[in-house]
């Protein structure tokens, strides 16, 4: 049986959030599978495992409560490198959480998009995920995307090329290129501004994720590890961010209450 996620709002919110404003767009950098599975003994792939259990709490919390985008780091470019079976193993995962969520992405209106070298990722995942991203793509309530072999750096490098083999062909000059021409190269392009971007397990870095999207979201970071993590976590991130003042450069008095939350 598919489990809708329908309930308002403000019954999903703790009380103390009800009324306020959710950030657009929530990144996840979801880290600490590893981790938590050594500290109990287990393969590092039973970690990724509970992993996903965490992924399907959180996206229904994103959807209750009107997060318009929420972006999950999955795998990295650099995550090839890791030993062969684990990499295997997050393919099967990868693949099977697509198709088991097809019937909760359809009924929630969310929209499945995917950032990154997605070419490389073997058929089994490739295929069921452009099926689902084809057949979800009028859906408007959410849009989640997957980072899959994805980097920003290698993000960049493609939309330069593009725009540089754009001015060779004659088809732009130099100076049209500018902040937004960037922003619309990049595998983001059709998400919101990035508000909020979590990392999970305690490391204090981006690993490659979102460089240019980053500049001027907020940073939150828990030591709670990735397969522990569940809406109450976010709830914490939340918190965190209503606590925060958006300055975008500008002075404390320059802002007025409502323009303080999004980066538009
Ligand atoms: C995050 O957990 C999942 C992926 C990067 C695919 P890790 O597998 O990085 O777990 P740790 O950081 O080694 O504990
Ligand atoms: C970042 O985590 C990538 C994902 C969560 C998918 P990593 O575990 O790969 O990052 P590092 O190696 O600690 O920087
Ligand atoms: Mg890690």
């Amino acid at each position: 049986m598919v489990v809708g996620f329908s309930m308002t709002r403000s019954a999903a919110l703790p009380d103390d959030l009800r009324d306020t404003p959710v950030p657009a767009h929530v990144a996840i950098i979801m880290d600490g599978n590893g981790r938590w599975a050594r500290e109990r003994g287990l393969p590092r792939v039973a970690g990724h495992r509970e992993g996903a259990e965490s992924v399907r709490d959180v996206v229904r919390a994103c959807r209750q409560i009107g997060v318009r985008a929420l972006t999950l780091f999955a795998f990295s470019a650099q995550n090839w490198q890791r030993p062969d079976d684990e990499v295997q193993a997050l393919m099967e995962l990868l693949g099977r959480y697509v198709i088991e969520e097809r019937g909760e992405i359809m009924d929630n209106g969310i929209r499945l998009t995917a950032i990154g070298e997605v070419e490389r990722l073997p058929g089994f995942v490739r295929q069921p995920l452009a099926m689902l991203m084809d057949d979800s793509a009028k859906n408007s309530e959410m849009a989640l995307c997957l980072a899959l072999s994805y980097g920003a750096r290698e993000d960049l490098v493609r939309a330069v090329r593009d725009l540089a083999q754009q001015v060779v062909d004659g088809k732009r000059a130099i100076e049209q290129i500018d902040e937004q021409l960037i922003s619309s190269a990049l595998w983001t392009h059709e998400l919101p501004p990035l508000d909020l971007l979590i990392r999970t397990s305690g490391e204090l870095r981006i690993s490659n994720f979102l460089l240019w999207e980053l500049a001027y979201s907020e940073l939150y970071f828990t030591d709670v590890s990735w397969p522990d993590f569940r809406r109450a976590h976010l709830f914490d991130a939340l918190r965190a961010y209503h606590q925060r003042e958006r300055r975008f450069g500008r002075t404390s008095s320059q802002l007025s209450d409502d323009s303080s939350k999004t980066d538009e």
